[in-house]
């Protein structure tokens, strides 16, 4: 099959990217490198001992991408390309929804002249509503709290609403809970610019020495132990889960939101045992008051993925904790010093 990738050289892309190629497809990868370095395709071109096209295209420039697709001429494109950080989103709201929503719309238009119907969307656990408990079925309320969350919930209805357009159409919502860990061979990873927002980039900058010490977030949660709980998902599962959607998506005439996660709640102290345990490292940590916006627990159900999709997640957290690891010792300045 031939697959384009929108944001291909990010963290979920590169790895996704990866799995295409070990697969046998053929990609091409769009990516104007805003939050990634050009050097992770040709590690993807090493690792998979293929070659791949790639352009580095702005997905809001509607010109350069229709191009793009209709010389490519893509069976399917799985949309990565978007701003993700929570926080941000709140100042840089318009920004979110140019890129986000706009980039969206210009994909489309796109895939509309080079009569691609397929579509697979990157989207999240964040666009749930928290009011009821977890575990968090696709079904359960959409009700996102941040810019960035409702940029995914709309994409979701407009992307619904192409589908619904015309004939032969067709799509997966994946809705990623939290990724971590990275490729076993230490080559790609997740290579955050600045402060890393996430708790597992953190935890690997502490034990490298760049941080002094993990903040734990709040120790009085309605949890196991009083911290924070999350569904953290191996992106080399994540990856996988993107093949099993693309076998989906090219049978289906409807569009339809996955959940991609392990449908198990871990807490932030059980990550920091999992981490030291699997690792041998102590990760230095202090708690202190919970993170504004933070949600006590977010986990997904992962029943529908399992019988539509014949996808679970396979790896540990353990696994995901040796992988991020190795990839950080490996790779102590990421992808190289023009990252910071
Ligand atoms: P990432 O930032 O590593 O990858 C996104 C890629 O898109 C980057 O390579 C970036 O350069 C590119 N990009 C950004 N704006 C672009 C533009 N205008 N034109 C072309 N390329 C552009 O992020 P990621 O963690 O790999 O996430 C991929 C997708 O998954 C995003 O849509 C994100 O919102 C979604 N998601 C991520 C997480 C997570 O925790 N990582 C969770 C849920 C959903
Ligand atoms: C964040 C985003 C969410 C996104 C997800 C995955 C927010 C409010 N939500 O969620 O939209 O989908 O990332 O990328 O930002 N923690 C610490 N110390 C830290 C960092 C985190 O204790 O330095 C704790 C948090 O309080 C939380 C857990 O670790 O309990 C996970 O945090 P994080 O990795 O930021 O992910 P989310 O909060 O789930």
């Amino acid at each position: 099959m031939k697959v384009l990738l929108t944001g291909g050289a990010g963290y979920i892309g590169s790895h996704t990217t990866l799995a295409l190629l070990r697969a046998g497809h053929d990609v091409f990868v769009v990516d104007n490198h805003r939050n990634s370095s050009p050097v992770v395709l040709d590690r993807v071109r090493a690792l998979s001992g293929r070659d791949f096209g790639a352009a580095e295209i702005d997905i809001c420039d509607a010109g350069a991408l229709a191009a793009c697709l209709a010389a490519f001429r893509p069976d399917c494109v799985i949309h990565f390309a978007g701003l993700k950080a929570v926080a941000e989103s709140i100042p840089e709201a318009v920004e979110y929804y140019r890129v986000n929503v706009g980039g969206t719309i210009s994909l489309l238009q796109a895939m509309d002249l080079a009569e691609c119907r397929k579509l697979i969307f990157s989207s999240s656990a964040t666009i749930y509503g928290t009011a009821l408990p977890p575990p968090f079925a696709e079904d359960h309320p959409i009700a996102p709290s941040s810019p960035y969350g409702r940029t995914k919930a709309q994409v979701e209805q407009i992307v619904t609403d192409w589908v619904a357009a015309a004939d032969h159409r067709g799509a997966v919502l994946l809705r990623y809970f939290n990724p971590v860990g990275a490729d076993p061979s230490g080559q790609i990873g997740e290579d955050p610019r600045g402060i890393p927002n996430n708790l597992m980039p953190y935890v690997l900058q502490v034990v490298a020495g760049r941080r002094e010490e993990l903040l734990v977030f709040g120790d009085d949660y309605d949890t196991p132990d009083g911290s924070g709980e999350r569904d953290y998902i191996h992106v080399v599962d994540l990856a996988r889960g993107h093949i099993a959607a693309l076998d989906y998506v090219m049978t289906t005439e409807a569009s339809a939101a996955f959940n991609l996660g392990t449908g198990r709640g871990v807490t932030v102290r059980e990550v920091l045992r999992t981490f030291e345990a699997a690792t041998g490292c102590t990760v230095a940590h202090r708690i202190v008051g919970r993170r504004p916006g933070d949600v006590g627990s977010s986990v997904a159900d992962v029943a529908k993925a399992a019988r539509l999709l014949g996808w679970c997640a396979q790896e540990t957290l353990a696994d995901a904790c040796l992988s991020g690891w190795n990839w950080q010792r490996r790779n102590p300045d990421g992808y190289g010093p023009h990252d910071r």
